[in-house]
């Protein structure tokens, strides 16, 4: 009895253990032929003129480009990040910067590149200005700095070398590189409110008062200088609160909207009409009684005068201004 329990039991585990070793080469089988699926950008298998990568690998570390550049983010942060530099500008750019680094190409010399590469049989836009366009970096680089001295050394490459380089950003250029760089979206509204937030908590006004910034002092601050009036505006606006009582997207709230405000025709209570140009505006803020528009109460809006400066008022018009 006991003899026949013990076999049958033997029995089980070989069938178990059979089982689990035929999982286990199933899932084995499974995992290889999933990695042969992930086809991976290699050095090896990228060329240029039938020179690899792997070649311009080494010649992007023989001349320590990384001592300047970054590649995915890696590197050093004095010039810029070449992993996308092959889609942006394309070969005959890079060939004709890379052989002259000291100037930027024209638009010429990377023309010249590209009918010697046409020559050569590759595959690539048959004339300059469609080779432009599918590069738009390219086009970017020739229109704004062709022909300009670059900061960069030259670092006399051979034509090999080039070649590999090229090879090799092309190799970068496929990276997945998951979405890096990260894009920063901002809104210059949150970008003021923030710079004015800032200066409330420091003392330090210079973003947002635009009288500061027309003082000699501030004259450095390209920030206040550089930040439109139409923005300087909108914050002036939210600091007085106008917003409270104006809107921007046409809906009426205790006074008229800004939106499509300038340049209109205005009907006032006293049954004249007004055109609502910059003496206007500057009128309406400063003194809000000596016209009231129709249809709203007067002493509502309080003045603005002594309160808020002229380039206040004059950002406060180019601000609604921009409300078309
Ligand atoms: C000493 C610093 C330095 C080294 C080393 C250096 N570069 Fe540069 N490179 C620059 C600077 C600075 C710029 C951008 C400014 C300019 O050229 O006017 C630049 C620009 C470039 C550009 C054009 C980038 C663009 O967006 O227009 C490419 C391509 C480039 N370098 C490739 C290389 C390669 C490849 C190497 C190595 C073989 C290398 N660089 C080594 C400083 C350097
Ligand atoms: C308490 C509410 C209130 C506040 C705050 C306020 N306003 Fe007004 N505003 C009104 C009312 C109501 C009117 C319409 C009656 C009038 O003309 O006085 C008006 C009229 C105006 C007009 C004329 C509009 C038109 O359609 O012709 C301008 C321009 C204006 N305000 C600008 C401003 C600015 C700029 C600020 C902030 C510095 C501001 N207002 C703050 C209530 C306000």
């Amino acid at each position: 009895m006991d003899i026949e329990k013990e076999q049958k039991a033997r029995k089980v585990a070989i069938w178990v253990i059979g089982l689990m070793t035929a999982i286990w080469v199933v899932l084995s089988v499974f995992s290889f032929t999933d990695t042969k699926d992930r086809v991976r950008p290699r050095t090896e298998n990228i060329t240029f003129e039938g020179v690899t990568a792997l070649k311009g690998k080494q010649v992007f570390q023989a001349y320590s480009c990384m001592d300047c550049h970054t590649i995915v983010g890696n590197g050093a942060y004095f010039a810029p990040d070449l992993t996308k530099i092959y889609e942006k500008t394309g070969p005959a750019w890079l060939k004709a910067y890379l052989g002259s680094p000291g100037t930027y190409p024209t638009k010429a010399i990377v023309d010249i590149q590209l009918k010697q590469m046409l020559s050569k049989g590759q595959q690539l836009p048959a004339d300059i200005n469609t080779y432009l366009e599918e590069f738009p970096g390219a086009k970017e680089r020739v229109e704004d700095r062709g022909g300009i001295k670059a900061l960069m050394p030259n670092l006399q490459f051979s034509a090999e070398e080039i070649d590999a380089l090229i090879a090799y950003f092309i190799y970068t250029g496929k990276i997945n590189t998951a979405g890096w760089p990260p894009r920063v979206i901002a809104d210059p509204e949150v970008v003021a409110d923030q710079a004015r937030k800032l200066e409330e908590r420091s003392g330090i006004f210079r973003f947002m008062s635009p009288s500061a910034a027309n003082t000699s002092q501030s004259a450095d601050n390209s920030a206040a200088t550089a930040a439109s009036p139409a923005i300087l505006g909108a914050q002036v606006a939210k600091q007085y609160a106008c917003t409270a009582c104006h809107s921007a997207d046409g809906s009426k709230v205790v006074g008229p909207t800004f939106k499509g405000l300038y340049g209109t025709t205005v009907p006032l209570a006293d049954g004249t009409t007004a055109i609502a140009d910059d003496a206007y505006l500057a009128q309406s803020i400063l003194e809000p009684n000596a016209h009231v528009v129709k249809g709203y109460q007067q002493g509502v809006m309080p003045s603005f005068k002594g309160t808020i400066s002229d380039d206040q008022v004059s950002a406060l018009i180019a601000y609604i201004k921009s409300l078309k």
